[in-house]
């Protein structure tokens, strides 16, 4: 049976990464789908995000990564997938969550949505508490995994260096004319 685990993953977590390990174990095939979604304003690229959970997954063989636009039921037809992965935090996931498995279901009656209830220590684990702590100067090494915490820190460098022009002029080279 394949999975698809569709997400925005921006970025991935460990949360996310315990998920994929523990499906990998329980389907034939594991699809980790990132949405090109035009109406948010990503940290990371699509490509980004792609490089880093291969580089998260390389050590789990029957994990595949891949991008999509459009509805998660019609990717997961096109990937002859029965089922769509999530991952249950909270109860306050829940509600959202069923709704998205019973709107699926209007879409493919062949598709099957199984949650996993995330592992208790990355209960409280998102992206956007990552994401939120890092643009803080917090440490995010126990919530992401290494390469991923060294591209969230220069991203807050750069956008720290972009938006002080004290550094921006001490530090980054000047234009010549
Ligand atoms: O990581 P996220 O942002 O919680 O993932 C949400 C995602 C990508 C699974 C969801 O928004 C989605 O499936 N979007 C694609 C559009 C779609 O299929 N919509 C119908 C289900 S509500």
């Amino acid at each position: 049976m394949i999975a698809i685990y569709p997400g925005s993953f921006d970025p991935i977590t460990l949360g996310h990464l315990d998920l994929i390990q523990r499906s990998s174990r329980l389907f034939e095939r594991v699809i980790v789908a990132v949405l090109r979604n035009p109406h948010k304003m990503p940290l990371f690229t699509v490509e980004q995000r792609l490089e880093q959970i291969r580089l998260a997954t390389k050590h789990l063989p029957n994990v595949g990564v891949d991008s999509f636009d459009g509805l998660t039921v019609k990717y997961a037809q096109m990937q002859q997938a029965q089922v769509l992965l999530r991952g249950l935090r909270a109860v306050s996931d829940f509600e959202i969550e069923l709704q998205m498995a019973h709107t699926n279901k209007t879409l493919s009656t062949q598709i099957e949505t199984v949650f996993l209830a995330t592992s208790n220590e990355y209960s409280f684990l998102s992206s956007s508490v990552v994401k939120e702590i890092a643009r803080f100067g917090g440490s995010v090494d126990h919530l992401v995994p290494p390469h991923i915490a060294l591209d969230i820190y220069q991203c807050y460098n750069q956008k720290s260096l972009a938006s002080n022009p004290t550094i921006t002029a001490t530090i980054l080279p000047q234009e010549s004319t």
